[in-house]
């Protein structure tokens, strides 16, 4: 499953976004170790606080379907249905990740239709309160 394939994976769950309330859309798509690609998409709430990001959505379909081990994630969003700049996974989001995936996990943010770039996830939570913290 190469970048691309992912994000238009991405592309695809933004479609089933529900966010009545800030007009944006968010789509992801995580593949798993195991070579099964689980999408997501933002939904929101009329009390706000319940609002689930498309990230976290993807990750808890994996989780709830017995995945653990992740390679990487495609996420795209943006106002209005279209990607309109680097869409970045938020600060709640990087730490579902940090639960289950190891630094070297891939995050692919589309800044365009056609354009993304790759972070790892050491990149964008450094320093994070993991699993392994709490081993000791
Ligand atoms: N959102 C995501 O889906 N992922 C993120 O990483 C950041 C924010 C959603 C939540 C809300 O529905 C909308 O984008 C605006 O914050």
């Amino acid at each position: 499953m190469n970048n691309r394939e992912l994000l238009d994976s991405a592309f695809a769950a933004m479609k089933k976004s529900y966010s009545p309330y800030s007009g944006y859309t968010v789509g992801a798509a995580l593949l798993s170790a195991s070579g099964r690609v689980y999408t997501g998409c933002n939904i929101e709430n009329a009390a706000f606080g319940p609002t689930n990001c498309a990230e976290r959505t993807a990750f808890f379909k994996a989780v709830s379907e017995g995945e653990r081990s992740f390679i990487k994630i495609a996420v795209v969003g943006g106002k209005g249905g279209s990607v309109t700049g680097l869409f970045m996974p938020c600060g709640v989001c990087r730490q579902v990740m940090a639960e289950f995936c190891l630094p070297d996990f891939q995050i692919i943010c589309a800044s365009s239709e056609n354009e993304y770039e790759v972070f790892t996830l050491a990149q964008l939570l450094p320093g994070s309160f993991s699993p392994e913290t709490i081993s000791e």
